[in-house]
């Protein structure tokens, strides 16, 4: 086997690896979580995901259920739902990504997935989501919050910067095939 193979391959085992520990470390973070009161701001129960899924497919061409429906077993406590009255109308999905830098050992929080009901949106709901779930985020000395939205998706883009998220940098093929994004931050801590 070739030198550049072999570097290759050791480069793709230590990557996963990487995300191994981090997938790892996450899941047992999101088990030791600490909730606070949001009103009408809830973490996702079974019943609610179908509702959730016929949201995400109204507010995305091409969402991945088989995630949403993995983050309602695995991460709960930070899918959050927002209701009016009794109806779901958005909701507002993470996953912690704990990570070695210079400061130490730090948790971000990734935002997977975020949308609002066609019929519900304008009305503030996106942004109590975010709100509310960013205030738990610091009760769990979460760093900072990170999020990739596709460059032509201004309503979304106002969101996070009306909250407070600065633009990092330009990405490709997160958000999608051949697609352009931002990565966006907003630091906690
Ligand atoms: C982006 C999205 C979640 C916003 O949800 P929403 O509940 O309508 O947003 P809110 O009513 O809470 O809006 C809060 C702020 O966001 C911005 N915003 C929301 N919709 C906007 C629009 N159509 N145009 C410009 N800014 C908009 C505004 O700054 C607004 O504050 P303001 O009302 O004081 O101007 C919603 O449009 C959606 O579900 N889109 C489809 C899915 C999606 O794109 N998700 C983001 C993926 S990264």
């Amino acid at each position: 086997m070739g030198t550049a193979k072999l570097h290759t391959l050791s480069v793709k085992y230590l990557m996963s690896c990487k995300k191994l520990l981090q997938d790892t470390t996450g899941n047992l973070l999101v088990k030791k979580w600490k909730s606070i009161e949001k009103g009408d701001i809830v973490s996702i129960e079974d019943y609610m995901l179908p509702e959730v899924l016929r949201i995400q497919t109204e507010g995305f061409k091409n969402g991945s259920s088989e995630k949403l429906i993995k983050y309602s077993k695995n991460s709960r406590n930070i899918f959050y739902v927002v209701k009016s009255k009794d109806k779901i109308v958005g909701y507002c999905v993470y996953y912690l990504k704990p990570a070695l830098s210079l400061k130490g050992f730090e948790k971000k929080s990734v935002i997977s997935s975020i949308a609002t009901d066609r019929n519900f949106r304008g009305k503030g709901f996106a942004e109590r989501l975010l709100r509310g779930s960013i205030e738990e985020m610091k009760v769990n000395r979460i760093s900072s919050v990170l999020l990739y939205v596709n460059i032509n998706n201004l309503p979304a883009i106002q969101l996070y910067k009306k909250i407070g998220f600065r633009k990092v940098k330009q990405v490709k093929n997160i958000c999608g095939q051949k697609e352009n994004c931002y990565e966006m931050e907003l630091r906690l801590i």
